[in-house]
């Protein structure tokens, strides 16, 4: 039997509705939750997603505000940049769009957010907190996928899931994630030996390795839900993500597609966070 599609453009709009209600209500109160986000350089990718995060900001009444800067400026700007943020009381969200350019630490500029308005949930006490189960600011990609999970009804528990990836922004924490859900986790990355004999294992398999076509349908154990974390751009121009698509479906008990699977899903848990800042940080 083919696969239920797992639209997250669908799931995200059911999500979006409930968020603009909690906007409303706290606009009610005089607060209108704000989010800034800091791009630097002129990647084609990065303006893309920003524009994206703009537009559904202003979908649920979110006052959002972008900061371009030049590739060329230094991390001390940025740092100064980030600070300034920290203090105005408009802004409950900071981010700062990655990659940055070679010559600007990451952990530096991640690092000078005040966690209270890190809404990528990337500082170290944002993860840290996440990693020991304390109430945080989850990532967003690793929160849009186990709420994707959730809308199949399927419980997690005690499921094997797979994680393939092991990067900071979806690999690692979604892995915490899972096991917070009471799931078995299995991480495989870039140098794990016989892929395979792992992900024919996956009641959930997640796919985040960041490579085109990976994963198809002899990897996957029939009946698996299968979410594809991988946007890439191939040589025809078209985005692809890291399964093939066409074989998993018929598969796969569940699947998502790319693009419109687990991306709006991303954005949608960046308006979340922010809303959440507005209201701690009001509190
Ligand atoms: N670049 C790619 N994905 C992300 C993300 O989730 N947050 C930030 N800040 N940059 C990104």
């Amino acid at each position: 039997m083919a696969a239920t599609i797992l639209y997250g453009k669908e799931i995200a709009k059911d999500i979006r509705e409930q968020l603009a209600g909690e906007v409303e209500e706290l606009k009610s109160k005089g607060i209108v939750p704000g989010l800034t986000v800091v791009l630097v350089g002129d990647d084609p990718a990065s303006h893309s997603y920003v524009r994206g995060k703009a537009r559904g900001c202003e979908e649920v009444g979110i006052r959002s505000e972008i900061i371009l800067k030049e590739a060329s400026i230094s991390e001390e700007e940025l740092v100064a940049i980030v600070e300034e943020l920290n203090e105005n009381p408009n802004v409950h969200g900071i981010l700062v769009q990655l990659p940055l350019p070679a010559h600007i630490s990451e952990k530096a500029v991640i690092g000078a957010i005040r966690s209270e308005k890190d809404v990528d949930g990337f500082h170290p006490i944002n993860v840290g907190n996440m990693m020991i189960g304390y109430d945080s600011l989850l990532p967003c990609t690793a929160h849009g996928v186990i709420e994707m999970i959730k809308r199949t009804g399927m419980p997690m528990e005690g499921k094997h899931a797979v994680v393939i990836g092991r990067s900071n922004i979806v690999g690692k924490p979604v892995s915490y994630l899972l096991q917070k859900e009471n799931a078995t986790v299995t991480m495989c990355h870039s140098r794990t030996v016989d892929l395979r004999h792992y992900t024919r294992q996956a009641d959930i398999l997640i796919v985040a390795a960041g490579k085109a076509h990976l994963i198809g349908s002899e990897d996957i154990k029939p009946g698996a839900v299968v979410i594809d974390v991988g946007v890439n751009r191939i040589d025809s121009g078209k985005l692809v993500g890291d399964v093939r698509f066409d074989e998993a479906k018929e598969v796969a008990g569940y699947l998502t597609p790319v693009p419109g699977g687990v991306g709006p899903m991303t954005i949608t848990m960046l308006l979340k966070n922010t809303i959440e800042a507005a209201k701690n940080l009001s509190a």
